[in-house]
């Protein structure tokens, strides 16, 4: 007969935090969200950290290179899809590595024939206001002006009209050259009271901008996640399949860390892969495996493939419907808290620390907090940075209401069958995720801001000033279904609600 375990398989809304002891050394600027993503030793610290302990998945519908940079900017990291080919991954990476926090490719531009309806659509597209008026409409080809909301009317002028009757010609701009340096550029952009500096080449041809905007962002990011040469940081996925090949190429490009991504990483396919990248390439890189969902998957992982971190979750991402086709998983605490104690039981009998990172299924803040509070080292998210302006997708609206795709890499969109299957067939027989649609949240950085401080205020509640302290000392209870009717708002009626009801 099967084993049947005596447990239930639990999730992270079932459980609460009690507060400790909060002491004046409690404040958020005392607290570090340093987070481990690299095996270490005992007697050597912590190896390669993120600076806020939250990653994005490597999945089509979220990571690419822009949320990379912007997810890179706040301290945490992006994982850049396999499921593309070798090239276009390789590319992503370098995007990310060639990026030069200030100076930005410009994405909107048109030639001065475009009219004033195609400036909207753009602007719209985009949401950038400043729009570069080049000869061709191309973004490297010969500047002649730049063209912002303040040149025009929209419910004013007449939207036919073209754009060269409104741009602000060059002989107007002031310029940087390309080789000058940010700290140059800015120094103009302060002295001229301008919004932005076109930079371009002797010919005149544009190649970045910089805006002033920028100046205080890079100044209000001080947990940026950068290399040891100050460029940002990024991760990138290897399937079990090509891994030899792609992280080569990967590597060439400049990526920091790689994951095998795989729904079930309890096997010799991860193993294999993971032992012959390490013999390659030696302890120069950081790889993870994954994703397991028990004790003894972790130390395999651990202890016989000699990964660096260890993913966790199989079946709880918002997308995926594992666990209704296979009837395989595990609640997604039920997973963490195994698989924490595991870790921390490896790390005594050893002296090695090998991070875990919740994979999957946080649909709130407060479950990353949880989840954090639980053992997790670091938390993955998908859904979470889908519905952000910076994951690859296009807006849509529907019913006045904004939305953005998301897609599983198990489905038939994503046909990201490597991740799921180890048969040789190249048939597919049935789908692990959906195709869907999730509410648009926004910009990204004002979204994870308010999580970070959620999370600080939690921390500070316990009495703790580190993530580590945070495993040590949370103290967690199960919550009665009743409780969880206690945590909501009680015996109030709330005024959306009211006026919804009244429509
Ligand atoms: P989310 O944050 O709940 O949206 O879950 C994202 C996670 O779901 C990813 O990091 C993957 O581990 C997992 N995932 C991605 N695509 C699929 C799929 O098609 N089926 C099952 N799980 C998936």
């Amino acid at each position: 007969m099967a084993i049947i375990l005596d447990e239930i398989s639990r999730t992270f809304q079932e459980y609460l935090l009690l507060p400790g002891c909060t002491t004046t050394e409690h404040t958020h600027d005392k607290i570090s969200l340093k987070a481990p993503i690299q095996r270490y030793h005992k007697s050597e610290g912590m190896k390669a950290k993120l600076n806020i302990p939250i990653v994005s998945s490597a999945m089509q519908a979220v990571t690419g290179s822009k949320l990379s940079v912007a997810l890179a900017r706040k301290g945490g990291c992006g994982f850049i899809f396999c499921s593309q080919s070798i090239e276009d991954q390789a590319k992503m990476v370098r995007q990310v590595k060639e990026h030069k926090a200030g100076f930005v490719e410009s994405d909107s531009n048109l030639s001065p024939s475009a009219t004033l309806a195609d400036v909207i659509e753009l602007r719209n597209k985009t949401g950038h206001s400043t729009i570069a008026i080049t000869e061709d409409g191309g973004k490297h080809s010969k500047l002649l002006g730049l063209l912002t909301s303040k040149d025009f009317w929209e419910f004013k002028d007449d939207l036919s009209k073209p754009v060269s009757e409104y741009y602000t010609p060059s002989e107007k701009l002031i310029f940087g050259e390309v080789g000058i340096s940010l700290q140059e550029a800015t120094d103009k952009l302060w002295q001229s009271k301008k919004e932005c500096l076109p930079i371009i080449d002797k010919n005149g041809a544009l190649h970045s901008l910089v805006f002033r905007k920028d100046f205080y962002d890079h100044k209000t990011n001080p947990d940026e996640l950068t290399d040891d040469k100050k460029k940002l940081f990024v991760g990138a996925a290897l399937n079990t399949y090509d891994y030899m090949d792609r992280a080569g190429s990967l590597i060439e490009a400049g990526v920091d860390v790689m994951v095998l991504d795989s729904s079930d990483g309890y096997g010799e396919w991860q193993k294999n892969a993971a032992l012959e990248l390490r013999e390659e390439y030696g302890s120069d890189i950081i790889l993870g495996g994954g994703n397991v969902v028990t004790a003894e998957a972790f130390r395999y992982l651990a202890d016989v493939a000699k990964v660096d971190f260890v993913k966790v979750g199989i079946g709880g991402g918002s997308i995926c419907i594992t666990r209704e086709q296979k009837g395989i998983g595990r609640g997604q605490a039920s997973s963490v808290m195994e698989v924490a104690k595991e870790r921390d039981k490896y790390f005594q009998e050893t002296g090695h620390y090998i991070p875990i990172c919740s994979d999957g299924g946080l649909s709130s803040d407060t479950q990353i907090i949880i989840a954090l509070a639980m053992g997790a080292d670091f938390v993955m998210m998908g859904r979470y940075f889908a519905m952000t302006s910076e994951s690859p997708t296009p807006k849509i609206s529907h019913k006045g209401r904004v939305y953005k795709p998301y897609w599983g890499e198990g489905s038939n969109r994503a046909r990201n069958w490597q991740r799921y299957s180890q048969s040789s067939s190249k048939t597919l027989t049935f789908e692990e995720g959906v195709d869907a649609y999730v509410p648009y949240s926004g910009n990204m950085s004002e979204t994870l801001d308010v999580t970070v401080l959620k999370l600080k205020s939690t921390m500070s509640n316990v009495g703790v000033n580190s993530l580590n302290d945070f495993h040590k000392n949370a103290k967690l209870v199960r919550v009665s279904e009743m409780t969880l009717v206690e945590s909501g708002t009680g015996s109030v009626e709330q005024l959306d609600r009211i006026l919804s009801e009244e429509k």
